[in-house]
């Protein structure tokens, strides 16, 4: 029975899972969809004014004719005003499904939040997010939380000029009523905030003319187009070379300090955490397994699995005859174990661990973790 192919069905089944989807989904985009929504129904309270973001808590799922995937399954942390948080773990692990909650971009009807909150600060109030309307949703990305995406040539338009583009954001937030030549001078000067030199130039060009490192600059640009609180950075290097990666890492780290955004900065690869932020969640099979202060994670990873990404990241100078890479794989995400995800692949079980899936404990005032292997350090910690 356990080595069965449990993602095999029957179409009759799976006729009858997309109807049941159906029912479910309905009702939430009915809701969703609802005119004049008043805003008590989703102004909240941070628990902390000093945060930005607080995910409390969030389940994500996908209802699809196969089955419903857990991709995002109670996850809770938060994103102080002006710092980094970056967000690791491996592909699949659902690090973008967190993000597009934030942002209401999930797709629908099949992906829907189906509990927790995600409280955003937006100063002299805070919203959940996942409450809010859709015409409040639209005010809100871009002028408040924006996002910076992976593959710069799917979030730029092949038939318009650079130019066009970045005003065209500007337009559609231009809750500062600028002209036409203003809203010029605000494209070049957003192009020159990036490091294009040659603003002017730029601006008449098509993106194809473009190198890669300058379209990630682009999209930055307009990312920051409407001062946005909150940027999230889901992996933005990854399709760059390294030495144009460091370039934009840095771009983004004088940014930051200008304009004391918060960032979520999400990425595969700890090498960039390291570099880049303040406070790191580590996320595995839609759950965090562990979270502390940067340092906390780089100097005292205490998950198995921190741990083993720890061991699989290359050090400069350091000869490796071959990469190391954590062995087994990830459970299917639409049949999650009811013990500890990471149990198939761990090399360093204790007894309990044949339990149910382990609590957060907390380790230090900072860092926190889910593994039975500090149970005794911490009894029954939260
Ligand atoms: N539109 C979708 N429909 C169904 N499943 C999805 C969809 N988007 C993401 N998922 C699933 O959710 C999980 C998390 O995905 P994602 O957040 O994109 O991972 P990553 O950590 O690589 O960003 C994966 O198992 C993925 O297959
Ligand atoms: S709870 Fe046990 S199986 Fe899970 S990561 Fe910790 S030691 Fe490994
Ligand atoms: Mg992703």
């Amino acid at each position: 029975m356990a080595d069965k192919n449990d993602s095999y069905l029957s179409a009759r089944e799976s006729r009858r899972i997309s109807r049941e989807n159906r029912k479910i989904t309905n009702e939430f985009e009915k809701k969703r969809k609802r005119k004049n929504v008043p805003e008590s129904e989703y102004l909240t309270k941070m628990h902390d004014p000093d945060n930005m973001v607080e995910f409390d808590n969030l389940h994500t799922y996908f209802f699809t004719d196969t089955g419903v995937v857990h991709s995002v399954d109670g996850v809770t942390f938060e994103v102080p005003v002006g710092k980094t948080v970056g967000v690791v773990g491996e592909s699949g692990c659902g690090k973008s499904v967190t993000s597009l909650s934030l942002m209401q971009l999930l797709q629908r009807p099949q992906g829907q939040v189906v509990d927790g909150e995600i409280r955003l600060n937006l100063g002299d109030k805070a919203y959940d997010v996942t409450k809010a309307p859709n015409d409040v949703m639209q005010h809100i990305r871009g002028n408040v939380v924006s996002m910076i995406f992976q593959e710069p040539m799917t979030a730029l338009n092949p038939v318009f000029r650079i130019g066009e583009q970045i005003g065209e954001v500007l337009q559609l937030h231009n809750t500062e009523n600028r002209s036409e030549e203003e809203v010029k001078q605000r494209t070049l000067e957003l192009l020159e905030m990036v490091g294009i030199a040659n603003s002017e130039g730029v601006f008449r060009m098509y993106p194809h003319e473009l190198s890669g490192g300058m379209r990630q600059r682009v999209v930055i640009a307009m990312a920051l187009a409407c001062n946005p609180r909150v940027i999230i950075a889901d992996e933005p290097t990854t399709a760059l070379d390294v030495t144009i990666q460091a370039q934009i890492l840095d771009l983004l780290r004088q940014l930051k300090d200008k304009t004391n955004a918060s960032i979520i900065f999400i990425t595969h690869d700890l090498g960039v955490i390291a570099e880049m932020a303040d406070f790191v969640v580590v996320m595995y099979a839609g759950r965090i397994v562990e979270k502390g202060t940067a340092e906390d994670i780089f100097y005292h990873p205490a998950h198995p699995y921190t741990i083993g990404l720890m061991n699989s990241k290359p050090v400069v100078g350091k000869k490796v005859e071959e990469l190391y890479s954590i062995p087994g794989k990830v459970p299917n995400p639409v049949n999650m174990p009811d013990y500890c995800y990471f149990r198939d692949r761990c090399e360093m079980c204790v007894e309990k661990c044949s339990g149910k899936y382990p609590e957060t404990v907390q380790i230090s005032g900072t860092h926190f973790v889910s593994c039975y292997r500090y149970y005794e350090q911490k009894q029954g910690g939260k």
